[in-house]
């Protein structure tokens, strides 16, 4: 029986190592090929140049669950913690063909994990394809055997924006792209949400749990498609949400992993509510800390770092909102080794100096907020009418780390 989250990653490994895929550790969160892109936000990241045939690898089929980070955006961060599925870190489950296989095993395979392997019910899944995909719309439907009313096709966003679409997958603005097949989780009727494609779509019922992307074009600055030397296979699956549906949860902060991190966090903090929020960002943001740290991150002023200072941040806000009486963040290390340290050993070896960079910094933010303060009062004592400036509400923002409302 697969159910914990540690057990789904190493199913999904063993599976398509049996299908002679080459299982190939995480990359770094710190993408060593691409200048343009802050952090591994992808499965594929890792293989880019494999995609575009500037690199040859021994093998053409691999397989991996790579660490991701997708923080650098304000308003995604302010949402982390607040929903069931955004994080700053996730693991991306992800098989790929390099001019090996392309649509039709890509899709057996999906779903040969997900119907067999996992025994999930085939009742409960539907898939979307790009609108004019003729190939993988008759593959669903003749050899898969979904009803024709479960596979949606999805254009483009309109006429005038061409592979601009939910089915049409991009790596940026150029690289390697190609048309998509989804699939998606019915979380039942209780549950409000419509099915891709319709209005309702934005609702929590159906959930997007793997993107198999039928890599086919080197997207150029100007809006070429360069069609790639060969036709590849790049795919993800979020492992925290599949891992949910076999826990029988709706939001990923429900799954074993998670909540052991949020009952650590309580313990920690001393408080009783664990459906407290503030728990859930709280979780998350160690995972994404530890992990930059692990791969070479520091916190700082910019790029990379300043990211993490954000996220170490908004931690320790957190911990302040349930009245942390003490640095409290770097003694998460410890839990989150016990959740992660078996699948990344490199966790295990760096703890000590995970554990003082971030003690540092909540130290260093902690006399920055007390400086905050005094400036605080002083603005306050010289205020003229009843409203701060700008420019003082910013500098108390920017540079002394005072929350946003
Ligand atoms: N690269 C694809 C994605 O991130 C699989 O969705």
């Amino acid at each position: 029986m697969i159910k914990t989250t540690a057990e789904v990653r190493q199913a999904f490994l063993d599976f398509f190592a049996t299908k002679q895929h080459q299982i190939v550790k995480s990359s770094s969160l710190v993408p060593g090929n691409d200048a343009t892109l802050l952090f591994t936000n992808a499965g594929m990241v890792p293989f880019k140049d494999v995609f575009l045939g500037a690199e040859t690898r021994s093998y053409t089929r691999a397989t991996s669950a790579q660490r991701c980070v997708r923080g650098g955006k304000h308003n995604d961060l302010e949402n982390v913690g607040y929903t069931a599925r955004h994080h700053t870190f996730f693991e991306m489950l992800g098989n790929f063909s390099f001019g090996d296989y392309f649509k039709e095993n890509a899709i057996s395979y999906a779903w040969e994990f997900l119907t067999s392997v996992l025994g999930l019910p085939k009742e409960k899944l539907l898939v979307t394809i790009y609108e004019s995909d003729e190939e993988a719309f008759l593959y669903w439907k003749d050899e898969i055997g979904i009803p024709v009313e479960k596979i949606i096709r999805i254009g483009d966003k309109s006429a005038d924006k061409k592979f601009e679409s939910d089915n049409f997958w991009s790596m940026g603005d150029t690289g390697p792209c190609g048309p998509c097949s989804e699939i998606f989780y019915d979380h039942g009727e209780h549950i409000w949400g419509g099915p891709p494609g319709s209005p309702e779509e934005d609702g929590d019922r159906f959930i997007e749990i793997w993107n198999i992307v039928f890599m086919q074009f080197n997207r150029q600055a100007n809006g070429d498609m360069e069609p790639l030397p060969n036709p590849s296979i790049d795919t993800g699956m979020g492992l925290e949400r599949i891992s949910a549906i076999m826990q029988n949860v709706h939001s990923n902060y429900e799954i074993d992993l998670f909540q052991a991190l949020i009952k650590d966090t309580a313990n920690l903090l001393d408080c009783n509510d664990l459906n407290n929020k503030s728990l859930r960002v709280i979780s998350d943001h160690i995972r994404s800390c530890c992990f930059l740290i692990v791969d070479g991150v520091v916190p700082s002023n910019e790029g990379r770092g300043y990211v993490l200072r954000r996220i170490i941040r908004r931690a320790i806000r957190h911990g302040h909102k349930l009245e942390a009486k003490d640095n409290f963040f770097h003694k998460l290390v410890k839990s989150l080794i016990e959740q992660m340290g078996d699948a990344y050993p490199e966790l295990v070896q760096q703890q000590a100096i995970i554990e003082k960079l971030l003690r540092i910094e909540e130290e260093q933010f902690g006399r920055t907020l007390d400086r905050g303060m005094v400036l605080l009062e002083e603005i306050l004592n010289n205020l003229e009418g009843d409203t701060i400036c700008g420019d003082d509400v910013f500098k108390l923002y920017d540079t002394y780390g005072f929350p946003e409302i």
